[in-house]
């Protein structure tokens, strides 16, 4: 496995490989890896010729007084995930790097960047979809691979990537849960004990919001009642947002039919975790 620093060393890389016919599968990631992101490097090993994991801590995405500055980091830890998932090359810029000091473009996305996470965290997406874009730019045709615990992330890229015509099959790959429910995250590492034990409410929320949904509830204020219910069950648990909408535009449009996302971000102290689960209405 390689270590690249470099966007041109990158590029004449991976330009390459693929004139050789090689297919290239990308991972981006912010690092800190865990069994998740490793689900994604293997998917892209199992389907593609190559693979490339990005290891970069985004500063774009984070807003000010958000937890940028305490993001955990593990370099060493990283590179080994990579090396024994059977990745061929991680790409590790600095931020000088991805961000020339006179840079002056940002992408943003409409719609579906707009509700939940967007109107929590009102910078995050453009961030997100400008360190994508460019990631994407860097690396070329290829599949990209990310993970369903960031669905509405999952949206904004397939958005921006229809839009700009990108060259990038996206592929979402299922959420990797601790056996006891909490979503794999880098930031379960900032939960106290304490905080741990009771972050299995975000998942018990979600699959006691989908009973509702699959007994037969279309009134989408309901089925967010009961998992703001549930979550207040939890003592150390501050409710962000819980939502039941349409999967795909994320903004309610009346009664829940057809496949139904719902969506839940909870803080516990200074760590805010979110989590989401299919279900489908008993409307088509
Ligand atoms: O999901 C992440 O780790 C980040 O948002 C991503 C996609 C690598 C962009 O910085």
């Amino acid at each position: 496995m390689k270590v690249i620093e470099t966007v041109a060393i990158l590029r004449s890389v991976l330009d390459s490989q693929r004139s050789g016919g090689a297919s290239v599968g990308f991972v981006p990631t912010m690092g800190y890896l865990h069994a998740g992101h490793v689900s994604l490097i293997e998917a892209s090993v199992s389907a593609n010729d190559l693979t490339v994991v990005s290891i970069f801590v985004n500063p774009l995405q984070f807003a000010v007084g958000e937890d940028l500055g305490s993001y955990p980091v593990d370099i060493a830890g990283d590179q080994r995930a990579c090396e024994a998932a059977g990745a061929d090359l991680v790409f590790l810029p600095s931020v000088e790097e991805m961000y020339p000091p006179d840079r002056s473009t940002t992408v943003t996305v409409g719609g579906v960047s707009e509700p939940l996470e967007g109107e929590s965290r009102p910078t995050h997406f453009a961030g997100v979809a400008t360190a994508v874009a460019k990631l994407f730019s860097i690396v070329g045709p290829c599949r990209a691979y990310f993970g369903a615990k960031d669905w509405q992330q999952l949206a904004v890229v397939r958005r921006m990537t229809a839009d700009l015509s990108l060259p990038v099959e996206v592929v979402d790959c299922p959420i990797v849960r601790e056996p006891d429910g909490l979503a794999l995250s880098s930031r379960n590492t900032h939960l106290s004990a304490e905080e741990r034990s009771q972050a299995t409410v975000l998942h018990r929320s979600l699959l006691a919001g989908a009973a509702l949904v699959e007994a037969g509830e279309t009134n989408p204020a309901k089925v967010e009642e009961e998992i703001t219910r549930v979550v207040a069950t939890a003592a150390l648990a501050t409710l962000d947002y819980a939502a039941a909408v349409p999967a795909d535009t994320l903004v309610a449009d009346g009664a829940l039919h057809g496949e139904v996302r719902l969506l839940v971000a909870v803080r516990f102290g200074r760590c805010r975790l979110i989590d989401n689960h299919g279900c489908r209405s008993l409307i088509p």
